[in-house]
């Protein structure tokens, strides 16, 4: 295809702000997809995923469009996930594309998700075109959402399209704005190969599917490729472009975005970001910027029955196949036997994984108090990551401890701004920035990551119920006063319990970690004790007292199958609880302990 005839794109947007709803019409209004099997199309991918797992982009398609300047046009519309966890995807699929259209719900207004995105976007050299949806609503004030855009994020959003994606009212000018608003892709025919690998998924049928944008050169079926990360060579088999199905082509060139398949054998094998050449006469050097995505949130996941431990293996290593960016290696915890450390993306890949094993592998895990990775500087000069605050050395050792920085921006409305202030002190946070657009408050602060990995996002809702929107990025790492608190409960530590917290605030986490605890561990027939303690030296402390009647009693010593239920139910309670020493705690316990109220 002529490079002047090509026009590659994004939708960046808030969650819920409508950019399923106008990629739907984007691809059916063109015809793209016939208006009968819109719905079961969009019905059959969703069963599709549901059933084998597979993700389906829907929302990465090749346009045919029909300019009302009588040219024809291919349009790529590449989706990008929205989730910060994801942050590294969005900005490599953001530099397979030269531009985006900037979607704004106009009955609510400019987001953090729309702040952070359309900063990836800019940094990507986009051409943007604000388009204002849901102008069908009462609600919506177009003329004050432009208002604030200009304000806020400092794009020209004079010519804003107005669209209710909804009804499909201003989609005709969504289509005419991407082919003469945004820019035509360059790229060099005869060059060596360079294609950017943007994604890779797992098919059922089909294996591992990659998607690439062709950069300079042209990549045919048949073709020996090298990937220029793992400099692993495979053949292409398939090449083909998603209409949104996949529709083989003989050859992708310049500018064009595209799917192959190459009897890779797992998604791990493909890298998000890597340079696809020829094996032969292929590129020398490399497209720019690439890096391996890299967890940076870690947590123990262990079995509640230890006989499960096998199970949870095969399960961790299946999905770890497709998800390259789930890292883990096996963990012996004193308190939790045998388990995995593994590392995420963030908390909400944490939770996806964690999800996953329970439902559909069937496994009740234990998940450990997530840690971020802290960078300790020795004594002897060398530099270790702690993933794992069991795993802290002695002190004596180390010479200081540096831990990971964000810098996150929250969108508030005014009347909550002072709960989400005392929020970010409260957490350490440092504020960076504090400015307003009509009644909407953005706050920036320079916080820890450890202090918003735990529970930072659910005390934001709660305290805004609901209002604010929050998005981050990591800044990277500074030296502060941390030191590693111990649980004791009957004068054993708990491992799994152990956390790195600044010693200012050692004091107050470590009173209520065992105030709590106190609440989640039911009685005994002794009396323990439960301790926090840095060092040796205890800082905190609570005692249970013992059970003095048998639970049954109190059924009045008469019925006999009243009798046995109770103790079958707590034979059930039982399941869910680990031994330590002579203690149960229950597996709730792990989690609710560290949250702060
Ligand atoms: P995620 O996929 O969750 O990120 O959201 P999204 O940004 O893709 O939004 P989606 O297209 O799913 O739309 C969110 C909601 O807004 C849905 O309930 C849509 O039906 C609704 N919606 C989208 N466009 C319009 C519009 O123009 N008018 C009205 N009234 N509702 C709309």
């Amino acid at each position: 295809t002529d490079l002047s005839r090509i026009r590659n794109f994004s939708i960046v947007a808030h969650i819920d702000h409508g950019k399923s709803t106008l990629a739907d019409r984007l691809i059916q209004s063109t015809g793209t997809v016939a208006d009968r099997d819109m719905k079961e199309q969009l019905l059959d991918s969703m069963d599709i995923e549901r059933e084998r797992g597979i993700t389906i982009k829907a929302n990465t398609v090749r346009i045919d469009y029909k300019a009302k300047d009588g040219q024809q046009y291919v349009l790529n519309l590449i989706d990008t996930p929205g989730h910060v966890d994801f942050a590294y995807e969005v900005s490599r699929s953001m530099r397979a594309v030269e531009g985006s259209l900037l979607v704004v719900d106009a009955s609510q207004g400019v987001e953090a998700q729309t702040l952070a995105n359309v900063y990836q976007a800019l940094d990507a050299g986009h051409e943007i075109v604000p388009v204002l949806n849901k102008i069908d609503l009462p609600a919506a004030e177009p003329e004050r959402v432009a208002r604030q855009i200009e304000d806020v994020i400092g794009l020209d959003a004079s010519d804003a399209v107005m669209i209710s994606a909804k009804s499909g009212l201003g989609i005709p000018d969504v289509l005419e704005a991407i082919v003469h608003r945004l820019p035509a892709p360059k790229g060099d025919r005869d060059a060596p190969l360079k294609a950017m690998l943007v994604d890779s998924w797992y098919d059922a049928y089909l294996g591992v599917v990659v998607m690439v944008r062709v950069m300079d050169g042209v990549l045919k079926r048949g073709d020996r490729i090298r990937m220029m990360q793992t400099n692993a060579v495979y053949p292409v088999d398939t090449l083909a472009v998603l209409r949104p199905q996949m529709v083989s082509i003989p050859e992708l060139g310049p500018g064009e975005i595209g799917v192959l398949t190459a009897q890779i054998k797992q998604v791990r094998d493909t890298r998000v970001g890597d340079t696809i050449t020829h094996e032969r006469k292929g590129a020398t050097e490399a497209l720019p910027g690439f890096k391996p995505a890299q967890p940076v949130v870690f947590c123990g996941l262990f079995p509640v029955d230890a006989a499960d431990f096998e199970d949870l293996r095969d399960a961790i290593e299946k999905l770890a196949l497709n998800d390259a960016s789930f890292t883990y290696e096996m963990e012996t915890s004193a308190a939790l036997g045998f388990g995995f450390r593994c590392g995420f993306l963030g908390l909400l890949h944490l939770e996806v994984i964690r999800d996953r094993l329970e439902r559909e592998y069937d496994i009740d895990l234990i998940t450990t108090a997530p840690s971020v990775v802290y960078h300790l500087y020795m004594r002897d000069g060398t530099m270790t990551e702690l993933h794992n605050p069991a795993d802290m050395p002695d002190l004596t050792l180390v010479d200081h401890l540096e831990e990971p920085r964000i810098k996150a921006t929250i969108l508030v409305p005014d009347e909550y701004l002072g709960a989400v202030l005392k929020l970010c002190q409260d957490r350490r946070g440092i504020q960076l920035d504090l400015s307003y657009a009509g009644t909407r408050a953005m706050a920036v602060y320079d916080l820890p990551l450890n202090e918003v990995v735990f529970d930072f996002y659910d005390r934001l809702k709660s305290v805004t119920t609901g209002y604010a929107s929050f998005d981050y990025q990591i800044t990277g790492y500074r030296e502060d006063a941390l030191v590693k608190m111990s649980i004791l409960v009957n004068d054993e530590p708990v491992d799994a319990l152990s956390m790195m917290v600044h010693r200012d605030r050692a004091e107050m986490r470590g009173r209520a970690m065992v105030e709590k605890l106190k609440d989640l561990i039911p009685r005994h027939m002794f009396k323990i004790p439960i301790q926090a303690a840095i060092g040796g030296k205890v800082i905190a402390r609570e005692t249970l007292s013992a059970l003095r009647k048998d639970v049954t009693a109190k059924c009045y010593g008469g019925d006999a199958t009243r009798k046995r239920k109770l103790l079958d139910k707590q034979k059930a309670g039982k399941k869910k609880m680990r031994q330590f020493g002579k203690v149960d705690i229950p597996q709730e316990a792990f989690i609710s302990a560290l949250k702060m109220d």
